[in-house]
C-alpha cells in the first residue's frame, strides 16, 4: 500500500525554492562536536535532564543569572522570569536586592517566591560593597533577614570591583572580597542560608577561584568574559576624557572556557572541591555552548544565561519559546553530540 503524503508538493516546491538560501558554507560547521546520527532515538517526552542544584531539583540544568530589581518597571521581567521558571522548573537568581536592606518600598519587585513555589532554588543578591559594609560593622543579621523576607534559599554575593571602579558612583572596597566572604560564612547563623558568589561579566582567575572553593560557600557562577560585561556598560554610562586612558582594563578577564579548565585543575588537586557546584555564565548563546561547556566541566553544573533571558522578558510567550528550546535543543544534544577531545576542537570566538 503508498500512503499518500498530502504535505508532499508543498514541501518539494519549498525544497526547490530554498536551496539557495539554505547553503552552510564550510566555515559554519560547528567543529566543538562530534556528530553521531547513529547512535541514539529522538528524545521524547520521557527524556529526562533533570537535575539537582543546591539540593533542589530542577527538570533541566538552566539557570536565569540575576539581573534587574530596585525599579518599579523590572517588576513585570521578574515575574515573567520566576513564572518561565515555574512552567519549567528551573532556577534564578535575584538582581541586587541591595534597596530591601533600607526599605520594602520595592519588595514586590523582588517577591517572587510566591510564583517560584517552595520547590525551586530561589536567590536574593548583593553586591560585596553591601556585603562587607554589614559584615565590618556587625550587622549581618540585615542580610539575613532580608533572605527571609524573600524565602529565598540564600545569597547570590557579586564581586565587582572593576565595575565598581569604572562606576561613577561606585562603592571602592576597604577589605579583600575574600576576606569579607570569609567572615561572612564564619558570621552565618544558619547552614540552611547557601551562598553562592560570582563575578558580572569579567569570570576570574586561579588564586580567586581557589580562595572560593576553600570557603565554606556552595556554589561558584563564573560570570565570565565573553557576554554582557558591567566594565563596558559603565563606561558606556561614563562621560569624560580620562575615559579612553582606562578603558584598556575592561578587556581584561577570563572566558568560560579558560576557566573551566583552571577549575578542573583545582580540581584535581584537590577532589574535596567536588562538593561545590558552578553555575557556568557570561556568554552563552544557546544550550549548544552549555552543553559543550557542561561536558568539559569536572564539577556538577547549571548552565546560566542573563542577556538571552532579558531579550524575552517583556513577552512571555516569546520567553516560553525561548526556554522550551533551550531544553528541547540540550536533549538534541545529548542524544546526538559528543564533545570532541580539546585539542582537537576547533573552538567558536563566542566561547573561547
Ligand atoms: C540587565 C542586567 C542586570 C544585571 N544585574 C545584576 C545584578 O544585579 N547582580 C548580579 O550579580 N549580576 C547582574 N547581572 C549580571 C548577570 O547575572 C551575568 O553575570 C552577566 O550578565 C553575564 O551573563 P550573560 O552574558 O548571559 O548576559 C546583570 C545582567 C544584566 C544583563
Amino acid at each position: 500500500m503508498v500512503l499518500k503524503d498530502p504535505m508532499q508538493e508543498t514541501r518539494k516546491r519549498d525544497h526547490i525554492e530554498l536551496t539557495n538560501k539554505a547553503q552552510t558554507g564550510r566555515p559554519e560547521v560547528d567543529s566543538r562536536f562530534y556528530y553521531e546520527p547513529m547512535q541514539s532515538a529522538h528524545p521524547n517526552s520521557q527524556t529526562d535532564i533533570s537535575t539537582t542544584f543546591l539540593g533542589k531539583k530542577i527538570s533541566a540544568p538552566f539557570w536565569i543569572s540575576s539581573m534587574t530589581g530596585g525599579v518599579g518597571e523590572a517588576r513585570i521581567i521578574n515575574q515573567n522570569l520566576a513564572r518561565v521558571c515555574r512552567e519549567f522548573s528551573l532556577g534564578m537568581g535575584l538582581g541586587s536586592c541591595r534597596t530591601l536592606l533600607e526599605s520594602d518600598e520595592y519588595f514586590n519587585d523582588f517577591n517572587l517566591r510566591p510564583i517560584l513555589g517552595a520547590d525551586l532554588p530561589f536567590f536574593a543578591n548583593l553586591g560585596i560593597a553591601q556585603v562587607e559594609k554589614l559584615v565590618h560593622s556587625n550587622n549581618i543579621n540585615k542580610i539575613f533577614d532580608m533572605v527571609d523576607r524573600l524565602d529565598a534559599d540564600g545569597l547570590i554575593i557579586h564581586v565587582n570591583p572593576l565595575q565598581e571602579w569604572f562606576q561613577p558612583e561606585g562603592d571602592k572596597f576597604e577589605f579583600s572580597p575574600i576576606e569579607t566572604i570569609a567572615k561572612l560564612c564564619e558570621k552565618k547563623p544558619d547552614h540552611k542560608y547557601k551562598i553562592i558568589v560570582k563575578e558580572v561579566g569579567q569570570g576570574m582567575g586561579p588564586k580567586s577561584l581557589k580562595s572560593l572553593l576553600e570557603l565554606p560557600i556552595d556554589a561558584i557562577e563564573l560570570a565570565s568574559f565573553g557576554g554582557t560585561n558591567f566594565s563596558k556598560l559603565e563606561l558606556m554610562r561614563s562621560q569624560g576624557a580620562s575615559i579612553v586612558e582606562i578603558e584598556a582594563l575592561s578587556r581584561v578577564g577570563h572566558t568560560s572556557l579558560e576557566m573551566i579548565s583552571i577549575l578542573n585543575n583545582l580540581l584535581k588537586a584537590n577532589p574535596k572541591f567536588m562538593e561545590k557546584q558552578i553555575i557556568i555564565s557570561g556568554g552563552i548563546e544557546n544550550f549548544l555552548d552549555g552543553y559543550y561547556l557542561q561536558e568539559l566541566l569536572d564539577f556538577s553544573s547549571v548552565i546560566g544565561q542573563a542577556k538571552n533571558f532579558l531579550n524575552r522578558a517583556e513577552n512571555y510567550s516569546e520567553l516560553k519559546a525561548f526556554t522550551a528550546a533551550q531544553i528541547e535543543g540540550l536533549k538534541m544534544a545529548r542524544a546526538f553530540l559528543t564533545v570532541k577531545p580539546q585539542n582537537n576542537a576547533s573552538l567558536t570566538p563566542e566561547v573561547q
